[in-house]
């Protein structure tokens, strides 16, 4: 957990107040005429450590793009998380500079990985700088983004959707002006293609927490990757991912289990695709397992997962209630969500992505 979530995430700084959606990537809707696996067609990568064979990245990318190392330079720390790789590195800007990247038509994964460590010579309060892709913020840093910094902790990874009307998506570093010796910094970027509608689907609304109205999102809303969880289930690694390198973490952690009386159910599960949900979406073990709430005679149980989202905004709390004879229905904050029907064939909750917009 503390890898990938966002709650260990401690350079993450608001970004903007904006609401909140969820996307279940779990519909199985019928008829199998859509192909079954999805291939990028860009996966790249950038690390900052000098000369990374692929097979070490971790990352099977297709295209490494090579580093200017004159507008950009390069610094080690120790890291002490890694006995194996003890010495770490870092790409360093002192000034503003833009890393363009040629991409294919369509939206993009784009994977930020930073490790906070004490590299050699800089101080870490003074990595303040916004990271842009084309008209979009996805990352303003302040000094309280570091209050929670510990040297110990993992790659803070942030993800991102980002739809590119042309074919150059420019990655901007900008430290900050206002304040003398800031500079920004990263440990690698990801930009992987991704299905033009995996999850924004113009013509499908989302509910949004707290409020009657549905969202439309068009094909310009960028959106970041708050949660992505496997219900009931275990870790899901980047590579057993349906080749997008999204990884899910487990849903212990945020899974409230006392108010409620539930289970875990493992099932075997055929995803069907259809027009709106191919059946790459999501691997099939994020299917596989489901919680679920046990029928009883009491009228009411309900099953509630939190999931503090400090850098967006308060939290998110996903609440699910079985009444006798009925259906299961999830809430977020108490207000039902109806975007999408959950009509797989496991009785139980699979949510697995919370996406939020932002950028602008
Ligand atoms: C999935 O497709 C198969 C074969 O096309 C069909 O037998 C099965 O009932 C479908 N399952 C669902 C949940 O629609
Ligand atoms: C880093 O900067 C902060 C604030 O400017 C300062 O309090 C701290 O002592 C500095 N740390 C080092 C190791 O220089
Ligand atoms: C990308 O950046 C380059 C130079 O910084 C600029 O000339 C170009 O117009 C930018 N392209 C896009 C699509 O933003
Ligand atoms: C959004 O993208 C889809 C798929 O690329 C395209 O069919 C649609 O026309 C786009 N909509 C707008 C408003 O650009
Ligand atoms: C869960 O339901 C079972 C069966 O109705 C009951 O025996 C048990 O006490 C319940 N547990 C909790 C924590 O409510």
């Amino acid at each position: 957990m503390k890898t990938e979530s966002p709650n260990g995430n401690s350079l993450l700084a608001p970004i903007m107040f904006l609401p909140f959606f969820f996307i279940a990537c779990c519909i199985v809707p019928s008829s199998a005429d859509k192909p079954s696996y999805y291939i990028p067609p860009d996966t790249f990568a950038v690390d900052c450590s000098p000369s990374v064979a692929p097979h070490d990245a971790g990352f099977p990318y297709d295209q490494k793009y090579e580093i200017d190392f004159s507008s950009v330079s390069r610094v080690y720390a120790v890291d002490p998380s890694s006995s194996e790789k003890p010495r770490i590195s870092a790409c360093i800007f002192r000034k503003q500079v833009t890393w363009p990247f040629i991409v294919s038509d369509g939206p993009n994964f784009i994977r930020l990985y930073f490790k906070l460590v004490a590299y050699s010579g800089l101080n870490i309060s003074k990595a303040l700088f916004s990271i842009n892709v084309g008209p979009y913020t996805l990352i303003t840093t302040s000094e309280s983004s570091y209050s929670k910094y510990s040297p110990n902790s993992d790659y803070a990874i942030r993800e991102f959707c980002v739809s590119m009307d042309g074919q150059v998506l420019n990655v901007t570093f900008t430290p900050s002006s206002k304040v003398f010796g800031a500079y920004a910094f990263i440990n690698k970027i990801e930009i992987v293609s991704m299905p033009s509608k995996l999850y924004i689907q113009e013509d499908a609304p989302f509910s949004l927490v707290g409020q009657p109205t549905h969202y439309f999102m068009g094909n310009s809303t960028a959106l970041e990757m708050i949660y992505r969880m496997n219900i009931g289930g275990d870790v899901i690694s980047d590579l057993e991912d349906t080749c997008m390198f999204r990884r899910w973490t487990r849903d212990d952690d945020y899974f409230m289990s006392n108010d409620g009386n539930t289970s875990i159910v493992e099932s075997e599960v055929e995803v069907n695709s259809s027009l709106l949900v191919p059946s790459y979406a999501a691997p099939l073990q994020v299917y596989t397992s489901a919680r679920t709430i046990l029928q009883t005679t009491e009228s009411k149980y309900r099953a509630t997962w939190l999931c503090p989202v400090d850098h967006v905004a308060g939290s998110v709390r996903k609440e699910v209630n079985r009444r006798k004879n009925d259906d299961l229905s999830i809430m977020i904050d108490g207000q039902r969500c109806s975007g999408f029907d959950i009509s797989d064939p496991t009785p139980g909750v699979e949510f697995s992505e919370i996406m939020a917009p932002t950028g602008r």
